[in-house]
């Protein structure tokens, strides 16, 4: 080694022979974008200190209630800079949104129509109708259809003691003109978990934790891209400033009282010919 200057090239050498072609292209990248970052930065060695413990700390704070490694990436706006990257390569269809952190897998399988509300203590009832499209708008059927959601208090169930297992989580199937509907509660805005070293960071920042009240929505058939997305209340007051930058004007979906004076949201989802891929649960 020969001083600062030398330090990057050194590096990139020892990782030259890296047999798989995308790990090394991977790591060139993010050794090149470190040390760029470390040169602008120039941290002193407390500073240094206090970086890597905060990484540790993310570690440690991860357990099957959160995880705050994706939280991270979430509020630096890394996850959503990622899905849409993903739509912009391969075009067209719904906007994607993140997956976040509370996606369970097995969601448990209703019929259509059914209650996601296992819960007798009341909300605000909801109806909520979708649509399953191709690009040429043509229905699709057989698409799986799982959504989770936050309570009327603004907490999924994994997060609250007093919410039965599974509660707001459901599996539901397109029909033959690609439609699909179940029953729920107006789910509440909340705020992304502050007690931990991302809390802190966002204290520091001056930044509010909230999100826009919303609905998780993962739509799954073979030989069709797997579309993970969200969809808001366009009410919220926290549309415009969703903490994790998840919000696209398309996404913002409209709550609306019919003639009845019934909640309802009404959403057509459009999904690109692809790959089916299933995410791994970020929690147990
Ligand atoms: C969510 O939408 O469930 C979520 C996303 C990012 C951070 C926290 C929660
Ligand atoms: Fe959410």
């Amino acid at each position: 080694m020969n001083g600062a200057d030398s330090v990057t090239g050194v590096v990139m050498k020892a990782m030259s022979r890296t047999p798989d072609p995308r790990l090394r292209e991977i790591m060139e990248s993010l050794v090149r974008h470190l040390h760029a970052f470390v040169r602008e930065v120039r941290p002193g060695a407390e500073e240094f200190e206090q970086g890597l413990d905060f990484i540790r700390r993310l570690g440690e704070a991860c357990g099957p209630e959160k995880n705050e490694v994706i939280l991270l990436s979430d509020l630096l706006g890394v996850s959503t800079l990622v899905v849409m990257l993903q739509k912009e390569q391969e075009g067209g269809g719904t906007d994607p949104a993140l997956l976040g952190p509370f996606w369970r897998a097995q969601s448990p399988r209703c019929a259509p129509g059914d209650s996601i509300a296992r819960d007798a203590r009341g909300g605000e009832p909801l109806a909520v109708a979708g649509r399953v499209v191709d690009p040429g708008g043509k229905p699709l059927a057989g698409v799986l259809v799982d959504v989770w959601q936050a309570s009327p208090v603004g907490l999924y169930e994994n997060q609250d003691p007093d919410q039965p297992d599974r509660n707001l989580r459901g599996l539901f199937e397109t029909d033959a003109q690609g439609r699909f509907h179940f029953r729920t509660v107006r789910p509440a805005g909340y705020p992304v978990p502050t007690d931990g070293p991302c809390g802190e960071l966002l204290r520091a920042q001056d930044r509010h934790p909230w999100r826009p009240a919303h609905i998780h929505f993962m739509l799954s058939k073979e030989g069709w891209r797997t579309l993970v997305t969200q969809v808001f209340d366009n009410a919220d007051g926290a549309i415009e400033s969703d903490v994790v930058f998840g919000v696209t004007p398309a996404l913002a979906g409209r709550f609306e009282r019919g003639a009845d004076g019934a909640l309802r949201l009404d959403y057509e989802f459009v999904m690109r010919p692809g790959t089916r891929r299933i995410p791994r649960p970020p929690l147990p």
